[in-house]
């Protein structure tokens, strides 16, 4: 038997000899070149392993800062973040091509590890940046990959999670850096409403980086290490004189509780990283899917006799809407947003029958449940999120009106109201009001009332809609009567329970049809989940327009 070397003879058919397999170069000598190496040869193989390795390892020592300053590298947390082994990484080997002398090294990765994965099984993209590599600065090159990871992100319908750690625009790199972010911010926009866009702040976010999040649709920030804004202390100093520190001036209990900016804060990251996986699997890929639904109890038969005791009867006594709501969603789990700013209104995300629902309430428990500014910006921009995204909204409504006062007049309480009450108008998702005890004025029409569009109004027994309380209406009705009175106690007495028996219960506004149902507390949760069952496949066409012009 012939070795494979050393092939038999061929017998000669007086044709020439095929061609040879691989085309040999001749060097400069006239002698043949090696044959180039084989893509899957053991040594280049091992080459580029080895470089992987270096790359994915990062500088020991930057690491080390990174660890000791309580935070995890860029790859540590996507590992936490994904599916195992589900990453796909792009762009690895870019690096800055800046000529600078103040960028002399030329790490790969230029300061973020960007690409695609799984979460539950579902695709997102995902960057996270870098803070072993330049601070995770942006310059030109981690600019490009970031736009690269947007742009696929929208193509495709996926998710997009940004994880940042940076120290923002990249100063050697100048204007490209700025003009990194600008592309950055247009990818946002574009994006907005068609792919859901998760901002995890786990280190400095400063300067115009602030953007990226606040154009995001939810932003996680974790305590002691995330600060976002737009000038760092230093400069704050020097402008103002006003000495802050890093977490006093933008924390994330500040973005939590004060500004509005944090969505949700956490303690560690490996917390927050958990409660984005959570929020992903409550959430479509794109405005033309629907949330994931999830194995249904029988929501429509079930009854919840707790509800009547949760709520007391007299309208002014305080409850906590988050008990309604933990018994009307399933499994008693709620995922609720800004859970600390704005808290006279609640808002999150829950499941009824299986399907997710956005769930806006008014909260009894703080400053009475009433409306004021920021309470109204934070239930807009949450109606907006729903409506973009196919989840349903079930407004839970316990109103006594808007806040008075020059505070909230000078700083625009017109406008904020308006911003929901614009929200709500222009959802086309299936829309459900439920008013438990009372809704009043301006603030009942806003709370997704039957006159802006509500699909399904249900409204408990015992409750009051009208303009106003019975004692503020009698007030001004009956002055001059009042005040001829013998006993003004007495006759004011009298008119409240007039007014009361008139417009005081959810009848007055049933038989004129403002309210579909007047039900038992303890069937909300089953009358809901029929509605939601009965809407399912809801349209509404807005009428043809570039866009609308939301208010301020
Ligand atoms: C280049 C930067 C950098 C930046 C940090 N580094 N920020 N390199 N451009 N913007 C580098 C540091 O030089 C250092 O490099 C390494 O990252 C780690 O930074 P440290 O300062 O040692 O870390 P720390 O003490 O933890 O402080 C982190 C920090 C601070 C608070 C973020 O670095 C800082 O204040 N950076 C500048 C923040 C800033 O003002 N950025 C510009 C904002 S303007 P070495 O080599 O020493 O390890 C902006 C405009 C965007 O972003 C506009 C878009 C519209």
């Amino acid at each position: 038997m012939s070795s494979p070397a050393t092939p038999p003879a061929q017998p000669d058919t007086g044709t020439p000899d095929p061609a040879p397999p691989r085309l040999r170069v001749v060097g400069p000598d006239g002698k043949p070149e090696p044959v180039r190496p084989d893509r899957t040869m053991p040594h280049l193989r091992d080459r580029r392993a080895r470089l992987r390795d270096e790359i994915t390892a990062g500088a020991p020592a930057a690491v080390r800062r990174q660890h000791d300053l309580g935070k995890r590298t860029a790859r540590e947390r996507l590992e936490l973040l994904l599916d195992p082994d589900s990453f796909i990484e792009i762009d690895m080997y870019r690096r800055h091509q800046s000529s600078s002398a103040t960028l002399k090294s030329r790490p790969y990765t230029d300061g973020v590890v960007a690409g695609s994965g799984t979460v539950d099984g579902r695709r997102v993209f995902v960057y996270a940046q870098d803070f072993t590599i330049f601070g995770g600065s942006l310059g030109q090159a981690q600019a490009a990959k970031i736009h690269k990871v947007m742009d696929h992100a929208l193509a495709t319908g996926a998710p997009l999670i940004a994880l940042n750690d940076s120290g923002g625009a990249r100063i050697q790199e100048g204007v490209l850096s700025l003009h990194g972010y600008g592309g950055i911010f247009r990818r946002h926009v574009e994006a907005s409403g068609v792919i859901p866009q998760l901002s995890v702040i786990m280190g400095p976010c400063a300067g115009g980086a602030a953007y990226s999040p606040a154009l995001a649709d939810f932003t996680f920030m974790v305590r002691g290490t995330a600060q976002m804004y737009l000038t760092g202390p230093d400069v704050v100093a020097a402008v103002s004189g006003e000495r802050v520190s890093h977490d006093e001036l933008g924390g994330a209990d500040v973005h939590g509780s004060r500004s509005g900016v944090a969505t949700l804060v956490y303690d560690d990251e490996e917390s927050c990283l958990d409660d984005v996986r959570y929020l992903l699997s409550l959430l479509p890929a794109n405005n033309l899917d629907v949330p994931p639904r999830a194995p249904a109890p029988d929501a429509e038969q079930d009854e919840r006799p707790a509800l009547a005791d949760i709520v007391p009867v007299e309208p002014n006594q305080p409850y906590d809407m988050r008990d309604v709501v933990a018994e009307i969603v399933d499994d008693g789990e709620f995922f609720e947003l800004h859970e600390d700013w704005a808290q006279n209104v609640i808002c999150g995300l829950g499941r009824i029958g299986g399907d997710v629902v956005g769930i806006v309430g008014n909260q009894p428990q703080v400053l009475a449940g009433v409306l004021d500014r920021v309470a109204s910006q934070k239930a807009a921009r949450f109606v907006r999120f729903c409506d973009a995204f196919n989840i349903p909204l079930v407004t839970l409504v316990d109103v006594p009106g808007f806040l008075p006062g020059t505070e909230q007049e000078y700083a625009g309480v017109i406008r904020h109201g308006a911003q929901l009450l614009y929200a709500y108008c222009e959802a086309s998702v299936p829309r459900i009001q439920v008013i438990l005890r009372k809704a009043y004025g301006g603030a009942y029409i806003v709370m997704d009332s039957r006159s802006i569009g509500t699909d399904l109004s249900l409204a408990w027994p015992t409750n009051e809609i009208a303009v106003m309380g019975a004692e503020g209406a009698v007030n001004i009705l009956h002055r001059k009567d009042l005040a001829a009175a013998d006993d003004a106690a007495e006759r004011r007495a009298e008119l409240v329970a007039e007014y009361t028996d008139e417009f005081m219960h959810p009848h007055y506004a049933a038989e004129r049809g403002l309210v579909d149902d007047v039900i038992d507390p303890a069937q909300t949760r089953a009358m809901v989940a029929r509605g939601l069952a009965m809407l399912r496949t809801k349209r509404r066409r807005m009428p043809e327009r570039k866009h609308g012009n939301i208010p301020l």
